[in-house]
């Protein structure tokens, strides 16, 4: 581990190569040694996996565990001076993406029949009347607005609240504190206290659910006897924050994406067919989960590396979908390109649960603001635009728009 490389602090927080691209650090290591040692701001040793390849074949091996502690919630890596991980941390009841098989499997099987293809078709129908209504109240808004606060975050919200059975007036709560532990930089005790927040909000949920259950996701899940309370609660918490976090910072992101490349847009409201294929462009090129961790429960070789057991593996998804050796011009964004084969929803036992339902938020979303709102165009300059470098989800923190005027 002599060559290990010491990596700043927070990974993606450099955007120097633009606001799509990976930090030209990444792109330098990727080139160098795909699988590298790296060393923690605290000092403690781990991995890092930024190629393609080699990100395929480890998320699709379970001895890479995903037992790091609450996932999103502890990161060693963003974390300076926590302690060197050195076994798999305890599972926290229900939160599945951070549990191996069998744990995992046992919990996912009770889900997938909730969120497959054919049950999402079903529901795409009213996704587009979600965003349709979204659309009328942004088009009573003058001008400029925040897209993120007024169509990108409540799109994603309405639909998972609905599909669940949380009451959408109880947003504040999720919503609020789902940012603040997505800070990577909060302290432990803040991010704790935001996750206790919810967890109490959701814990009270799910126990009226089973006394009194309804038609949706969780009350279903509420009339298995098998789940405890608590795993109820680590579900619906899973749920929640996986199903608005992450497509709100797509749609956010993906509209300034497009609106930087007037080319691409322009093709994709003359042309909606297009847009299944720009969906998964925007995915891979974007990437806005980009940063997941694995802990290695024996010795592995990968990419011609053996990865000692104990180690943190930090994976890249950012740089893993910008290489050159899997993509054309990686750092290029290429709606016409077949971009299917991007590891934006993992792959392997977590690959995403949603992604269906993402996909057609996405794709919905996409086409109903640009049909609506022909001359839609950001109000500030680009490089004015807050990125979400301090978040554990990548995106735009705001995104003031404007417009002159809207279509029917
Ligand atoms: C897992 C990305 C939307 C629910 C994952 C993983 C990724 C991901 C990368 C794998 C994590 C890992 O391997 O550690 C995304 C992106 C989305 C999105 C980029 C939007 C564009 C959604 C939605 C839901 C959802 C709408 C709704 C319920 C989940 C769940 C898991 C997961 C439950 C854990 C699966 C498991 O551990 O078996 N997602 N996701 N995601 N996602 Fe998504």
């Amino acid at each position: 581990m002599s060559e290990a490389i010491p990596i700043p602090h927070g990974l993606s927080v450099e955007r120097d190569a633009g606001p799509f691209n990976p930090p030209s650090q990444i792109t330098r290591l990727r080139e160098a040694r795909p699988v590298c040692p790296m060393v923690f701001p605290d000092g403690h040793e781990g991995w890092l996996v930024t190629g393609y390849e080699a990100l395929r074949l480890l998320m699709a091996d379970t001895r890479f565990s995903s037992r790091q502690d609450l996932g999103v919630i502890h990161l060693p890596y963003e974390t300076p001076g926590m302690p060197v991980v050195t076994e798999p941390s305890p599972q926290v009841p229900g939160l599945f993406i951070a549990m191996d098989p069998p744990d995992h499997t046992r919990l996912r099987r009770k889900l997938t029949g909730a969120f497959t293809v054919k049950r999402m078709k079903q529901l795409e129908e009213h996704i587009v009347d979600v965003v349709e209504r979204q659309l009328d109240e942004l088009a009573r808004l003058t001008p400029p607005v925040d897209l993120v606060k007024e169509f990108a975050l409540p799109v994603p919200s309405l639909v998972i609240c609905e599909l669940l059975g949380v009451p959408y007036a109880d947003r504040e709560n999720f919503q609020v504190n789902s940012a603040k532990f997505l800070v990577k930089d909060q302290d432990l005790d803040e991010k704790m206290a935001a996750y206790g927040a919810i967890t109490t909000y959701l814990a009270e949920l799910v126990t009226r659910k089973r006394a009194e259950p309804g038609e949706d996701i969780l009350s279903d899940l509420a009339r298995d006897d098998d789940l405890g309370i608590e795993e109820l609660t680590g579900i619906a918490f899973l749920l929640l924050l996986a199903g608005h976090e992450t497509t709100a910072n797509m749609l956010g992101l993906g509209t300034f994406a497009l609106l930087e490349h007037p080319g691409q847009l322009a093709e994709l409201r003359t042309d909606p067919s297009l847009m299944p294929g720009a969906v998964e462009e925007l995915m891979r090129y974007l990437s806005v989960v980009d940063i997941l961790y694995r802990y290695a429960a024996e010795d592995i070789e990968l990419g011609g590396e053996t990865i000692p057991k104990g180690s943190t593996v930090v994976v890249s998804m950012l740089a893993a979908n910008h290489d050159p050796q899997r993509f054309d011009n990686p750092d290029t964004l290429d709606i016409h390109r077949k971009a299917r084969g991007h590891l934006s929803f993992g792959h392997g036992v977590h690959q995403c649960l949603g992604q269906q339902l993402a996909r057609i938020e996405m794709r919905a979303g996409f086409e109903g603001l640009l049909r609506r709102f022909p001359t839609l165009k950001l109000a500030i300059p680009s490089d004015e635009v807050k990125l979400r470098t301090d978040m554990n989800i990548y995106g735009v923190h705001e995104l003031p728009v404007t417009w002159t005027e809207t279509a029917g």
